[in-house]
């Protein structure tokens, strides 16, 4: 649905005002005249009247749920979908039909089969789907890849590759919160780690042919509840000692709170400890109903012989991405921090300090990369969005398969697509 003109902004409706809408509106509201919210969709009537209130939206553009906009849409160059995972698949095919171009938060949808439909639907009506993979965005893996790219260590022999979760990360999302439950999001492998399986794909250029996968859920389980623990966190006679609290990290700590609505009239403190006392996220760790794994690897054969050694873990002080690559002519070693290159021969070590990015918001500016970028998309159509959903369907279906292998025990082959 192209609406605008080279010198207008580019307009989009937004289905979903949380967390990562919000990141990607920072754009439009440093740059009005590039990109125009034209309308909000969102279930949350404080978010949708935050939004709303931000943009000075009209009434008529804010709706409550994505049937009644979709019955009667609004003129506008793009979608975006931000929601939660079992929300994506149909609005995105409801914004494909009613052509508008979209953008779509990861992972696309909750099944392989739903993510292809995606792709076939986007390529019978001709409109673009951008897949939010920021990693393509963010200057330390972009420096990666550059240094892969220029040749000078040679060919990519094996790599090896940890996402370090962090404990609080992990409490906070995939124990308590949104990512808690396969059903209602996705398995963890692919909430969280189809942005590293997708970088891999990126780095190496090179299909997987073969892969297996093991991991559980070992600890946040209701057996390994310690005798005197409690319900919530709140009344817990151990809470001081346990390294989950939720106490501490929402109360004293005051981290991962953002998603926590403040309704007219109320303070921080009383939202936090309404959320404590009644709330999901007061839950002790080990009486939750969550049913994600906590720990899983998985090893990957490449069509040009390279192997991956991936591994996912919940139980890191430290919530970031190590990556060791093993090439012909040297190595390089990163952490996000730094990244170090060596050569076997000739040539200094060379570190390049990343630390300055780690507290830069937005994804150390990522994600207003990528919004721009799919801004330019949709502006001047010769340009490509850098991880569209051509670039992104076949990480998914690593990921399912992946899980198709924890699941069985069985090695995977994926035939070429
Ligand atoms: N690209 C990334 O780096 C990245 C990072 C975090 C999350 N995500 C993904 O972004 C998506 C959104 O995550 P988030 O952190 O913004 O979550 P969020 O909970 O902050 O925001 C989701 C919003 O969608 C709203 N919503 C739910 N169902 C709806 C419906 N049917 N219609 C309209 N609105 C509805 C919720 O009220 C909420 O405000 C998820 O798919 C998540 O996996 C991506």
């Amino acid at each position: 649905m192209n609406v605008s003109t080279d010198a207008e902004p580019v307009t989009i409706i937004a289905i979903g005002a949380g967390n990562r809408t919000n990141k990607y509106l920072e754009y439009a509201a440093r740059h009005p005249e590039r990109l125009k919210l034209a309308g909000v969709v969102e279930i949350n009537e404080i978010r949708r009247r935050t939004t709303a209130e931000r943009f000075g939206l009209e009434p008529e553009r804010c709706f409550t749920d994505y049937d009644s906009f979709f019955a009667n849409p609004l003129p506008a160059d793009a979608v975006l979908i931000a929601t939660p995972e079992n929300e994506h698949f149909e609005p995105c095919m409801k914004a494909i039909e009613a052509g508008y171009d979209v953008l779509l938060e990861k992972p696309i949808a909750q099944t392989l089969s739903e993510c292809c439909r995606i792709e076939e639907a986007a390529r019978r009506k001709g409109v673009i789907v951008g897949v939010c993979h920021v990693l393509r965005y963010h200057p330390y893996f972009i420096r990666i890849k550059e240094i892969v790219d220029s040749g000078e260590l040679g060919e990519i022999i094996s790599i090896s590759h940890l996402v370090a979760v962090g404990l609080d990360r992990t409490t906070h999302g995939f124990v308590r919160g949104m990512w808690r439950r396969e059903e209602i999001t996705n398995p963890m492998l692919i909430s969280k780690c189809c942005h590293d399986i997708d970088f891999l794909l990126w780095l190496t250029e090179a299909r997987c042919r073969k892969l297996s996968s093991f991991g559980s859920l070992r600890w946040f389980r209701a057996e390994n509840a310690p005798a005197q623990s409690a319900a919530r966190c709140i009344d817990c006679p151990i809470e001081k000692q346990c390294p989950y609290s939720a106490v501490d990290l929402y109360y004293n700590r005051r981290d991962w709170i953002s998603n926590f609505d403040i309704p007219a009239g109320a303070t921080l403190e009383e939202v936090i400890l309404r959320e404590l006392r009644s709330g999901d996220y007061g839950r002790c760790v080990f009486r939750c109903d969550n049913d994600v794994v906590d720990h899983q690897i998985v090893s990957m054969e490449m069509d040009n012989d390279v192997t991956i050694s991936f591994s996912m873990d919940a139980f890191t002080l430290g919530d970031q991405r190590e990556t060791h690559i093993r090439l012909t002519h040297g190595e390089i070693d990163g952490d996000e921090r730094t990244l170090r290159v060596r050569k076997f021969r000739g040539g200094e070590e060379r570190v390049y300090d990343f630390s300055g990015l780690l507290e830069k918001p937005f994804h150390a500016g990522a994600d207003l990369l990528l919004i721009e970028d799919f801004v330019d998309t949709l502006s001047r159509r010769e340009h490509r969005f850098r991880t569209a959903i051509a670039n992104s369907v076949e990480s998914h279906r690593i990921c399912f398969e992946a899980e198709r292998s924890r699941l069985t025990g069985q090695t995977v082959t994926l035939e070429e697509r």
